[in-house]
Order: structure tokens, then sequence, then C-alpha cells
């Protein structure tokens, strides 16, 4: 019992001065190992009465669980003590200073098609908009469906989609679910905005990227036809370019708006006189547009004998290229630094 002590009061000593984890892993081995100081006792206990051999069994087990006890605190104190140390030696200054600044290394900014969409949020904004947002994995729900886009309709293939495992969701292809989601969060009269990204399983060329930005619009109240639309289009075009740009409006098809448009713009890289970006046609889609279909109302709840509504949703990357005279939307996601710096 004596012989135990001394081992325990020389183990809590080693442990308590000890200032290596390896040290303290050697010091734990040579106490509480298989062939450690404790063990080596337990092993003579064979030749010891029945009482005896309980007792120090016992008084054994005690000094194991202590010995453990403070090999697990010394080990976390080292631990952490070396963390410190660590981020001491690795501190890194994130604080641009004012002597950093002057030698004209420049800050980050913002993605010039951050800067597009809060532009175009702006604008809205003070038409009394409301902005709102939607999830990236959508349900086929949203997406088609309720868009009066049926499954087996034709329509879905206009849009290539990332669909998921299950083939209920997907990657959405197109703002406009957000159609949905805001009837269903809102009661007419209201209008709001909604930019982001979405995705298509597209051949990616100049003017076609496979993720790239649109920026839906909603507006639903009494009497509301394609003038409003068409005021709402052309205040976005003016004051984002703020230069007279070329405009053609045609019909085209979308099965959520009745009747449909599409807008283009003149191409502003090769003025209209046709280049790859615009595949020689001298104009470039910008935006789908139309009257909400009564029954993408329905599907929000929507009466359509009371209420009625347009949506567009254009083009954000195509309007970036218009605006800025880039002949690739490829140049926005391409991390080039050349690119981007451009833009503050
Ligand atoms: C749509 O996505 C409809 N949701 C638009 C809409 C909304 C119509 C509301 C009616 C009412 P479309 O597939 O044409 O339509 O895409 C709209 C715009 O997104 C296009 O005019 C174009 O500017 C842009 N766009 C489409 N595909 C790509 C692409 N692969 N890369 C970059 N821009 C694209």
């Amino acid at each position: 019992m004596k012989q135990i002590e001394n081992i325990l009061n020389n183990y809590r000593q080693a442990v308590a001065n000890c200032q290596k984890i390896a040290d303290l892993l050697v010091i734990k081995a040579d106490c509480l190992g298989k062939n450690g100081k404790l063990n080596s006792i337990l092993k003579d206990l064979k030749n010891l009465t029945a009482e005896n051999k309980k007792q120090l069994g016992s008084l054994a087990n005690v000094a194991k669980e202590e010995a453990i006890k403070l090999f697990d605190e010394r080990l976390a104190q080292l631990e952490r003590a070396e963390t410190l140390q660590k981020l001491a030696k690795n501190r890194l200054d994130i604080s641009l200073t004012n002597e950093v600044l002057a030698t004209g290394l420049k800050g980050g900014g913002l993605h010039p098609l951050t800067q597009i969409s809060r532009e175009v949020e702006d604008i809205f904004l003070k038409m009394g908009f409301d902005i709102l947002d939607g999830p990236y994995i959508e349900d086929e729900y949203h997406n088609f469906s309720a868009l009066n886009i049926p499954a087996e309709h034709p329509a879905r293939d206009m849009q290539d989609t990332f669909w998921f495992n299950d083939m209920v969701h997907l990657l959405r292809t197109q703002t406009s679910p957000i159609q949905i989601r805001g009837m269903e969060q809102k009661k007419p009269p209201f209008k709001f905005l909604a930019p982001g990204k979405v995705f298509r399983n597209e051949d990616v060329d100049a003017s076609h990227e496979m993720a790239f930005h649109q920026i839906e619009a909603m507006v639903v109240g009494r009497d509301i036809g394609v003038p409003a639309m068409l005021y709402c289009l052309q205040t976005t075009l003016s004051k984002v370019f703020a230069r007279p740009v070329d405009v053609r409006l045609r019909t085209g098809f979308f099965p959520f708006v009745e009747p449909g448009f599409e807008l283009d713009i003149s191409c502003q890289i090769c003025g209209g006189k046709g280049c790859t970006v615009c595949k020689q046609s001298g104009w470039i889609e910008f935006c789908g547009c139309g009257l909400i279909h009564p029954n993408v109302l329905k599907a929000g709840g929507i009466d359509s004998n009371e209420f009625s509504g347009f949506a567009f949703g254009m083009g954000l990357d195509r309007l970036a290229m218009m605006l800025y005279g880039i002949d690739d939307i490829r140049l926005f996601h391409s991390g080039d630094l050349r690119f981007i710096s451009q833009f503050g």
C-alpha cells in the first residue's frame, strides 16, 4: 500500500510539472501502461491473503482512476496551451491600415452583377415594390405545375433542367417559381421583384451560361394590363442604361402568361450589325414577359375575375453585357481579376 502511495505521489508531481504532450504520454505509460508501475504491483497480488488482495485491489483501482483523471486534465491544459501558441505565431492582421492603403493596395469590390442587380432593385423599391427571395432547390410544383406547365407538357423541355434523383426536386430553371411563393404569402394588390441565380443544363457559349441570373417582377391588382408592364420595363431600361437603346417586342410563348412577349435589346456589342454574341441577328433576347395566366392566379388562390397582373423575367447577365459591352458571358464567373477589377 505504501508503494502505491509512492507511485501515485511521484505521478502527481510528474504530471503537474510536465510541459509537453509527448512527455505526458510517456509518464502515463510508465504508470498505467500494461507493464507500468501500477500493473506490476497488481501482478504480485496472487501471493497475498484474500482479505489483503481485496484491500490492495480496490486501492489500486482508486489510484488508477485518479491517475487517469489527472492525465485527462493535464492533456486538455497542454492542448489548449499549444493551440494558443500556434494562434499567436500565425496571427494575421486583417485590418487595412491607412499605411497599407497608401501603398496603393486596393480593397475588394462588389461583383458587377451584384451592382446592377442592386441598381435595378433600387429603381423598383422607389416604385414601391417589395423584394422577395426563393430557394435554389425548388420542387416541380413551384417551378412547373403551378406555373401552368403540367407533367408531360412539352414546355417542360423548353428549359433543360437539372433534376435531383427523386425527380421531384430540381435546381430552379427560372425565377418564376417565386411568383407562386409570392402569391402564397401576399394578398392582392401587391408588387414585388425577385432577383436570383437560376440553373439550366445548357450548352455554354458567348451568351449562354449554365448558372445565370434573372430578375423577376410580379404585379397583381385591379385593371393591370400591358401598358403598366411596358412602363415598368421602359423605366428600368432608361434608368439602367441612361442612354437610348433600341428594343423590340415580339410575341412569345410562356405557359404562365397570356398574352406573352419577348423583349429584345439591340446588340450593343456590334451596334446591331451582327456578331457571335447575338448570333448575327443584331438582337439579344433580354426578357420574357406577359399578363399572368388565370391558371397561375388560381394556383395562387387569386380570383382572376377580380384581379389581373403582369410578370416579367429579365436576364441580368445579358443586361450587364449590353450595358458594359462585354462580349462573353463566361467572363462573369471566370474569377479573372483583370476583368472583375474594372468594376471597382
Ligand atoms: C424565362 O425564364 C421566363 N421565366 C421569363 C418570364 C417571366 C416570362 C415572367 C414571362 C413572365 P427565358 O427562358 O426566355 O424565360 O429566360 C428569360 C431571360 O433569361 C432571357 O430573355 C435571357 O435574357 C436570359 N437567359 C435565358 N437563358 C440564358 C442562359 N443560358 N444564359 C444567360 N441568360 C439566359
